[in-house]
């Protein structure tokens, strides 16, 4: 792989919903990246809170600042998807030690299936170590504050999910 300093990084995931700590990953990736897609995987396994469209839509909002961020989402491989949009890196963040068995083992099997693509790893920042998307769904199912948590255009509608009765404003 050559620098041309135009390298294209996928930074998938499910954010259901994206949080602080993800909306660290993209700013800093952004930075060091000519373009960031951030990919919203449209086949978990799991039921979602959010449905692709909303995830897609609040991602977006969050991350309007950001000129070289752009919002998909996307089904099957990720690596399929990254050759797809000619993305030569998928980046990952890592928050703690237990996050690193099946981010290696997410890293490996990618590079088995499409050796061209690295994935390059960022280590969150430390207040956000703590911080994932189940947190955040935690807190709220409970009435906790998120505000600290996901990006403000987000907390409304987080809170909404869990609390129908209370306004949305
Ligand atoms: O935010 P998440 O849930 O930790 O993201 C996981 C994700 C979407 C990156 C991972 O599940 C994924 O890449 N899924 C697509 C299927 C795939 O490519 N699998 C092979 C790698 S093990």
């Amino acid at each position: 792989m050559h620098g041309d300093g135009l390298t294209i990084a996928v930074y998938p995931g499910s954010f259901d919903p994206i949080t602080l700590g993800h909306l660290d990953i993209i700013e800093r990736g952004s930075r060091l990246f000519s373009q960031v897609i951030v990919a919203v995987l449209a086949n978990p396994s799991k039921t979602p809170l959010f449905s692709v469209a909303q995830r897609v839509r609040q991602i977006e909002q969050a991350t309007a600042h950001l000129p070289n961020v752009e919002v998909d989402s996307f089904d099957g491989l990720t690596v399929a998807y990254a050759r797809q949009r000619q993305a030569r890196v998928i980046l990952r963040g890592l928050r703690v030690l237990s996050d690193f068995e099946y981010e290696l083992q997410m890293a490996h099997t990618n590079r088995s299936l499409a050796p061209e693509i690295e994935t390059v790893f960022l280590t969150t920042t430390t207040e956000y170590s703590f911080l994932s998307s189940s947190v955040v769904k935690e807190i709220a199912r409970f009435g906790g504050s998120i505000d600290h948590l996901v990006p403000p255009s987000l907390v409304a509608e987080i809170k909404q999910c869990f609390q129908p009765h209370l306004s949305a404003t």
